[in-house]
This record gives structure tokens, C-alpha cells and sequence, in this order.
């Protein structure tokens, strides 16, 4: 069969690197991909936002399965289209995917379906905000309802400093996506990720990630993306995973079904472990970046048929054969490291010449996926991007995958990136035991 993935990030590389090596595949198609995706199958330059011009290439290629990568063509119901004009589509229709578009929607169906979160309330004046954030304690979380790239929430350490920052966000700092907010109490705690596979009515757990989301080392400086991940994350028990399974997951999907928004895709389940269990911070309608990659790095058997069963239905009753095809019980450790262009998230430049990801590769369990990379004129590879190599290693341990990714770092040069060094710190300081 032939696969088309839409996106160019290295989450959409590492999907397609996964899928490629399924026996089912002929072809991996990408739309727009990026040059190391070219390396796996042709990239067709429609971007991933454009969702009439992809519903046009989806027309000419026929694929047998359409996985979505990122979260902007999901909320501009790309998804729906195609399944309009009868493609098998990974990932939800525009209604189920405001479980990440809307922060307001998010929090109302949790309220609604009893499933764990931090209390809140969503205000569109100053007057309401301030005095909802009275009735809080420190610190005060605040977040734009709508999309912001990731940069839609503020923590305030006090109550002036909450109430500035909410009159400056509905005044319009992300335009109509801060029109309103969402104030919730603020959760203590570790957070981690899970991942659910789900058509809808089964659901497939994978092993828990813990991402970095702070540009600096021990977790300092502005939040970005995400700057390295790593899985299978100790801080999420076999007691915890089943608790998301039973008080989050299940309860979450079951009731959009209920409501007629059947979820089709991955849902990421991003959690605060907090004394009192664990509780969620956010819901996403795709795969996290960087998170994605170090899963299929450290998945040892095929994911196109949980791929498939999520797109088509038929999970359900039959989630171990899934889990035994993508090899869960032998699921490998693995770690990945995001090099970014020096300045990110802030303004960077761009075209700087990068060395060494063939030698990176050459090392033993080491993938390099690319994000924002080109091919300049003399067929070099050069950065494009903020986010441009996540560099991947699997191990028989954590630890071991960890050195892997670095002597993978250490391979590449490119003077102009730079990356995190401390990648897992809380389960190398012993803060959390690697399981
Ligand atoms: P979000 O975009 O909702 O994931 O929020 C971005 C980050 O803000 C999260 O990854 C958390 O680190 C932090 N955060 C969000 N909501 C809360 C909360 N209620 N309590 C504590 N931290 C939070
Ligand atoms: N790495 C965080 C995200 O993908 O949202």
C-alpha cells in the first residue's frame, strides 16, 4: 500500500521512516516532507496548511492511508475532506480536534466527562478575569483560547502580574486566539505524555515520554517546541498508565464519541503527575514534537496496522494484536535530542552549512530526522529553521540510548545550532528511577 504524510517536521520524517519499514508499504509519499523525508519517498511541495491544494494531491495519488502530522490542517478539517471523498485519514475531523484547537472546549469536555484537571474558569473581560484570579492562589496560570504556537501560556507569579498579563492577552497579543482565556489553578507536580492510538472505541497505550520544553538546561529560559525527549518515561508507573488508561483515556474518548465527534488518530494526553494522581494539562489531536521520534525510534514492530485499525476502525477487542504487531512488550529505550538554530525560539538565521549527519547515522542505534534543513545550491545540507535535527538513539537502556543520541550530537558539524546537554536530567539526577 501507499501512505501519504502531510507535514515537514521531524515528527512527520519519523513517521514516515517508521512507516517505510513496514512489510505492507510500497510507498511514502510527503506533503511538503523536508530533504531527509525526500530520502524515503517523493515530496510533493503543497504546504501542510493548504488544505484545498492537499485534498487536490490526495485526489491524483490515491493512498491507501493519509496520516496527518501536524495540528493546523487537522483544525482547518483537512481530515474531514478527505474522509468526504472516501480516504482512510489518520487523525481527527475539525470537531474533535478542537480538543486542541480550543482550550475552552478542552477544559469544558473534561468538566463534563469527570476526567482529572486543574480547576478553571474561561473569561473574555479583564473585570471577570481579575476577579476569578482573586479567588486563586499563586502562581496563576493563564491561556489563550485558540492556537498560539505553543506560546499561548503565561504562569504569573503574582496577582498584579496575572492580571497585567490577562488585560494584555484578550487585548490581542495572539490576535483572535487570545480573545479568550482559560485561568486554571496551577497543578505541582512532573509532567509526562502518553500517547493513545484510538478509533474511537479501543484505545492503544504507548510507553510514556517526557519532553523538554524550555530552551535552557535544568528547564530555564522561553518554552519552545520542545527540545528533546525521551521513553519510556519512569515518573508514569504501570499503576499510573493504568489509572490515564481508566479516569482519562477512556472516559475522554468514549464521551466525544458519545457527542457525536467520534475521535479518530492519536490523542496526546499531556499529564502533570501530581500528589493527588495524575491530572491533564493539555489534550493535543496529533503526535508531540519532539516526542514522536524517540517513539518510533524505540518501537521495535510495525505501526501501520494500529495506524490503519485507528483510521478504520476496528481496534477494539482487538488492542493486544495490535500492541504484539507494534511490539510494545520489547519496546526499546530511546532518547532525541533537538539541534536548534542558535537565537530559537527568538530570530535566528538561516543557511548555515551542517556536516555530519551521515557520520552521525553511522553510529550504532542513531537516527538523524530533519526539520528545518535544505539543500542550498552546491547540494549542501543547511538549516531553515528554528527546529532542524532531532537526533535519535535508541539502547538496552536509557542510559546507553542517551550517550548514543550525544556521540550522535557530537558527529554533526554545524557550529551556528545548538541543543540541550541535559536531556532526561531528572531521571539521570535520580529524581525519578529508570525503570
Ligand atoms: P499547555 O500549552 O497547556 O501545555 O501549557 C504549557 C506548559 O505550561 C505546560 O507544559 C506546563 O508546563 C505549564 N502548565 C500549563 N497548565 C498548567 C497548570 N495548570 N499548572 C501547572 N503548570 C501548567
Ligand atoms: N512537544 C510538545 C508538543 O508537541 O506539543
Amino acid at each position: 500500500m501507499n501512505i501519504l504524510v502531510i507535514g515537514s517536521g521531524a515528527r512527520e520524517h519519523a513517521l514516515a521512516w517508521k512507516i517505510a519499514r513496514s512489510d505492507l508499504v510500497d510507498e511514502v509519499w510527503s506533503a511538503p516532507g523536508n530533504p531527509g523525508m525526500d530520502a524515503i519517498g517523493p515530496c510533493f511541495d503543497v504546504a501542510a496548511d493548504d488544505v484545498e491544494a492537499l485534498e487536490k494531491l490526495t485526489l491524483q495519488l490515491e493512498p491507501h492511508l493519509v496520516v496527518i502530522g501536524p495540528e493546523a490542517p487537522l483544525a482547518a478539517g483537512l481530515a474531514d475532506r478527505l474522509r468526504a471523498r472516501g480516504f482512510d485519514v489518520f487523525g481527527p475531523d475539525r470537531a474533535a480536534a478542537r480538543l486542541e484547537s480550543s482550550k475552552a472546549f478542552s477544559k469544558a469536555q473534561m468538566e463534563k466527562f469527570g476526567v482529572p484537571t486543574a480547576a478553571c474558569k474561561t473569561v473574555s473581560d479583564p473585570e471577570t478575569a481579575k476577579a476569578y484570579l482573586a479567588t486563586l492562589d499563586a502562581p496563576y496560570v493563564l491561556k489563550a483560547d485558540g492556537l498560539a504556537a505553543g506560546k499561548g501560556v503565561v504562569i504569573a507569579d503574582t496577582l498584579e502580574e496575572a492580571a497585567a498579563e490577562a488585560e494584555a492577552l484578550l487585548a490581542g497579543r495572539f490576535g483572535p486566539a487570545s480573545q479568550s482565556l482559560v485561568i486554571e489553578e496551577f497543578m505541582p507536580g512532573e509532567e509526562a505524555s502518553i500517547f493513545v492510538l484510538t478509533d474511537g472505541e479501543g484505545m492503544i497505550l504507548m510507553p510514556a515520554v517526557q519532553d523538554h520544553k524550555r530552551a535552557g538546561e535544568g528547564d530555564t529560559g522561553p518554552n519552545t517546541g520542545g527540545m528533546g525527549a525521551y521513553v519510556p518515561a519512569p515518573v508514569i508507573t504501570p499503576e499510573l498508565a493504568g489509572r490515564i488508561r481508566a479516569e482519562i483515556a477512556a472516559p475522554m474518548i468514549a464521551g466525544m464519541a458519545d457527542d457525536g465527534m467520534t475521535y479518530r488518530g492519536v490523542l496526546y494526553i499531556g499529564l502533570m503527575i501530581t500528589p493527588d494522581g495524575p491530572k491533564v494539562v493539555e489534550f493535543n489531536a496529533r503526535f508531540g514534537d519532539p516526542e514522536c521520534q524517540a517513539l518510533m525510534a524505540g518501537l521495535p514492530g510495525d505501526i501501520v496496522p494500529g495506524l490503519l485499525a485507528a483510521a478504520t476502525g476496528g481496534v477494539k477487542g482487538n488492542e493486544a494484536a495490535f500492541e504484539a504487531l507494534m511490539g510494545l512488550d520489547e519496546f526499546c529505550p530511546a532518547a532525541t535530542v533537538v539541534m536548534a538554530s542558535q537565537g530559537y525560539p527568538g530570530p535566528y538565521e538561516k543557511g548555515a552549512v551542517i556536516r555530519g549527519v551521515d557520520a552521525a547515522q553511522e553510529q550504532d542505534g542513531v537516527t538523524v530526522f530533519q526539520a528545518g534543513t535544505d539543500i542550498n545550491g552546491d547540494g549542501q545540507l543547511i538549516s531553515a529553521g528554528g527546529r532542524v535535527l532531532s537526533v535519535t538513539a535508541t539502547g538496552a537502556t536509557l542510559e546507553e540510548a542517551l550517550m548514543r543520541a550525544y556521540s550522535g550530537v557530537d558527529a554533526i558539524a554545524w557550529p551556528e545550532g545548538f541543543c540541550r546537554r541535559d536531556i532526561a536530567w531528572r531521571v539521570r539526577s535520580g529524581m525519578t528511577k529508570a525503570g
